[in-house]
């Protein structure tokens, strides 16, 4: 099958790797970015420099889009607006569901399909099977270009909501600064009997790995908004050893304040009288009110 020329708007560190990807598979890159120092080693790949974003725009039927922010991708493709039509915009930028509805209502309105995504990769990934990049929008300009788009990686089209992919991407990159945030205090607090985190990351990896196995048992409980089906370890008792985490940080000099709001959370549901509840029901204070559709799903 003929390979499809691809438009790629913004040469960072992902954008140029995104685009080095394209080239060695053989597609026709066309390349632009706001400062033309990161365009000159894509060109020596085999890139054609496009001197405007509307001359860029203008070369190819799918135009890849990696910046900063939103307001650098409205503003650029605000540049080439009348080139748009009949184009497909692949956005890969990280924003949030607003902008991102503010960017597919746009892009729709100057008579293209809009798709947004969400690379849940670094760089040095991209290319490779373990990239994994997350869609949503438009599923008609999502399945033009669907095998232009697997040369970044793994893909995966969520739905026709174009916030879909914003809002899968920041939920899992919360999950992991949560992680961030306990390997943190874990560290600082081992640090306080001399022990090197490189050592200490040989148990906390395993002890993580195992800790995450027990999500699907939480999601269960957090699914049927009953958070007392098949509690091993209760609210009650994990209180306590959180209590004396807590403690035993100020003993040792080190501030618990990365932990403290999911104690406070914990004992907040406590008092509230779940003793026999798992952790999980302390997600009924922090999510928003069940809407009726919600309610009748479950
Ligand atoms: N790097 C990662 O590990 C990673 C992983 C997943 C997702 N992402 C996402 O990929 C996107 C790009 O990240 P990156 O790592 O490539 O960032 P980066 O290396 O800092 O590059 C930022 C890019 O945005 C451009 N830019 C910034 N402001 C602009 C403006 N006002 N107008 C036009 N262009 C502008 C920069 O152009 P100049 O060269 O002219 O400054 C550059 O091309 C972000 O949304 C990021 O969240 C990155």
């Amino acid at each position: 099958m003929e390979k499809s020329p691809v438009t790629l708007l913004g040469l960072g560190a992902m954008g140029s790797a995104l685009a080095t990807a394209l080239i060695q598979r053989g597609h026709v890159v066309t390349v632009w970015n706001r400062s033309p120092g990161k365009i000159e080693p894509l060109v020596a790949q085999g890139a054609r420099h496009a001197k405007s974003v509307a001359a860029a725009v203008e070369a190819s039927p799918v135009v890849v889009v990696c910046v900063l922010d939103y307001s650098a991708v409205l503003s650029m493709l605000a540049e080439a607006a009348p080139a748009l039509a009949g184009r497909v915009v692949v956005n890969l930028t990280n924003g949030t569901p607003r902008q991102v509805r503010e960017a597919s209502e746009w892009v729709a309105h100057q008579g293209a399909e809009y798709v947004d995504g969400a690379i849940m990769a670094v760089p040095p990934m991209i290319g490779g099977p373990d990239a994994l990049v997350l869609y949503s929008g438009s599923e008609k300009g999502f399945e033009a270009h669907r095998a232009t788009l697997e040369v970044f990686g793994t893909s995966r089209f969520l739905g026709l909501d174009a916030a879909l992919a914003a809002v899968h991407d920041l939920a899992l990159l919360g999950g992991m600064y949560g992680m961030f945030a306990g390997f943190l205090h874990a560290t600082a607090l081992a640090g306080t009997v001399n022990v090197r985190a490189m050592d200490f990351v040989e148990l906390l990896v395993p002890w993580l790995r195992s800790m995450a196995a027990t999500l699907p048992g939480l999601a269960r409980q957090v699914d049927a908004r009953d958070y007392t089906i098949d509690v091993v370890s209760n609210l009650r008792m994990q209180v306590v050893a959180f209590d004396h985490i807590l403690a035993a940080s100020r003993e040792q000099g080190v501030d618990p304040k990365l932990l403290e709001p999911l104690h406070a959370l914990f004992r907040q549901r406590l008092a509230a009288g779940h003793p026999d509840e798992d952790v999980s029901g302390a997600i009924e204070l922090i999510r928003p009110p069940a809407s009726d559709a919600e309610l009748v799903r479950s």
